[in-house]
């Protein structure tokens, strides 16, 4: 089927993001909103979208006036009849989508393709308020939809077959990666993401680590774009809600249970970017001047000699009597500690990546010592993540359960290894997918974390995949890929 008249139903973020991807790649797009106030607003997101493409050159002025031009805009669901396709994008209620997707199937030509660009309700349910099963299915884009490169093609056991390539053909006419999955809750990028950011909230709640710190130490020590508190103002907390309510729901894994900081928030409508104030707003980051070489230091564990070495080249001075005592560590820190005649003056250390030096403070650590231990890092370059004396300290904790949860996806015969990198890379501009991620890592050194994680937190899922022991039990490095 040729698609050359498509529709959007709702233009929020999403729905004008991909309005605007549409009339990009040369598609007539009619833009349905409620009224006319909603309307503006939608109009002003691909205005500024795509002038901001202007400004940076990547389209000239007769460009953008040609995707404007493409794009209609009405108040009229009726306006819709001669659509070749209709991507829903309303907010995420059950009850509204299943009215909407009713009056489009009784409004529109019977060959019309409808799609949900749904984040985690059932394709399959919102397919049942319609007359035509066979030709619903979910199509669904990642925030901004002008920049990222994925889209998941989801299919139910009522879609018919031949739309599945068809429409993955339209999403790479589009200039994005289609990935075709089954009617899960989450499907493969909601389901392994949004777990990741909620973990971070929960933690952070526990008093881990600050926000800051988590997305310092995923952004800088990990390397994803963006922290999970910077991403959750970016989705939306309402959206991240919902979405964890829906996962909550289909699998009643407790670590799916919305953080009760995120119900808190979106309570008090702070929804992130769209509201103007979410885990960030407004506020000036404090200035925090670094101390002199004057602190004097040790440095105890693996790696000693390296550090020492970066701390005495920047100036400090290596004491039997020292302000702090490093200790790199791979076990709770505070076991070392208690070794020492004065623990208050023992902080873990560990460097992830080359820019983040996580700092994990123990219940007798001193406000000096841990403020010490701050300021060598960032003299020596390394940003200094604070967090408590927990296995896997802020980053581990985070990135391993993820890890695991990929591999448990793919083992359930979910997604293919490809399909799940390709999916975390194109959705979430991360740099690797996540069998990718446990192949540089290694196996084993990702397995013997999540036992360490099991073993502090008791979490049935941080229990190492079956799959994941087995294959290190065997000695294999690499992931079976066809
Ligand atoms: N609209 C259009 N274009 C945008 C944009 C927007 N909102 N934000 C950024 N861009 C463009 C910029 O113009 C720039 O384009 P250029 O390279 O052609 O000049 C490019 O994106 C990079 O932008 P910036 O240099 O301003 O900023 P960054 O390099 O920091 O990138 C980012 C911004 C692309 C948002 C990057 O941080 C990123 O990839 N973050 C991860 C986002 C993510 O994970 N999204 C998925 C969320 S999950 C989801 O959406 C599913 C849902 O169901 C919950």
């Amino acid at each position: 089927m040729a698609f050359e008249m498509v529709a959007v139903v709702g233009l929020g973020t999403m729905g004008a993001g991909i309005a605007e991807v549409f009339a990009r790649a040369g598609l007539r797009v009619i833009g349905v909103e409620a009224d006319a106030d909603a309307l503006a607003t939608g109009r002003g997101h691909v205005e500024r979208s795509t002038q901001r493409a202007v400004d940076r050159g990547r389209l000239t002025d007769g460009e953008r006036a040609s995707i404007l031009g493409r794009i209609t805009l009405t108040t009229s669901r009726e306006d819709l009849r001669e659509a070749d396709l209709v991507v829903e994008a309303i907010p995420e209620v059950l009850d509204y989508k299943l009215s909407l997707f009713a009056d489009l199937d009784r409004i529109c030509k019977p060959e019309t393709v409808l799609a949900t660009n749904t984040s985690s309700l059932p394709v399959t349910a919102i397919a049942a308020a319609t007359g035509r099963q066979g030709r619903v299915l979910g199509m669904h884009f990642f925030n901004p939809a002008p920049v990222m490169g994925l889209v998941e093609v989801v299919s139910t056991v009522l879609t018919d077959p031949a739309l599945v390539p068809e429409i993955s053909e339209l999403a790479t006419r589009l200039g994005k990666t289609p990935v075709a999955v089954g009617d899960r809750a989450g499907f493969v990028v909601n389901r392994l993401l949004l777990p990741y950011l909620n973990q971070a909230a929960v933690l952070m709640e526990q008093g881990l680590a600050g926000r800051d710190d988590i997305d310092a130490a995923m952004r800088l020590g990990v390397g994803l774009p963006m922290g999970p508190f910077e991403l959750l103002d970016l989705i939306g907390l309402d959206t991240a809600y919902e979405v964890m309510g829906v996962l909550f729901d289909e699998t009643r894994d407790r670590r799916h249970a919305p953080a009760p900081l995120l119900r808190e928030l979106v309570s008090a409508r702070l929804l992130g970017r769209k509201s103007g104030r979410g885990f960030y707003g407004d506020e000036p980051r404090p200035h925090e001047p670094v101390k002199s070489s004057v602190i004097t230091f040790e440095v105890a564990g693996e790696e000693a000699g390296e550090l020492t070495e970066r701390l005495r080249t920047a100036g400090f001075k290596p004491s039997t009597d020292p302000d702090v005592i490093l200790r790199q560590a791979d076990r709770p820190v505070i076991e070392h500690a208690v070794r020492l005649q004065d623990p208050a003056r023992m902080v873990g250390v560990r460097i992830v990546g080359d820019r983040v030096a996580e700092l994990a403070a123990t219940v007798l650590t001193s406000g000096e010592a841990a403020r010490a231990a701050r300021d060598l890092m960032k003299v020596i370059g390394l940003t200094p993540v604070a967090c408590r004396d927990r296995a896997g300290f802020v980053t581990d904790a985070l990135l391993y359960p993820y890890l695991n949860d990929a591999v448990r996806m793919y083992d359930a015969g979910y997604a293919s290894i490809g399909d799940i990198d390709a999916a975390m890379r194109l959705g979430c501009g991360y740099p690797a997918g996540p069998f990718e991620t446990l192949e540089t890592i290694g196996l084993a050194v990702v397995r013997d974390g999540l036992r360490a994680l099991y073993a502090e937190y008791r979490e049935p899922a941080y229990a190492p995949a079956p799959l994941l022991d087995q294959l290190v039990t065997a000695g294999v490095r690499a992931f079976p890929r066809p």
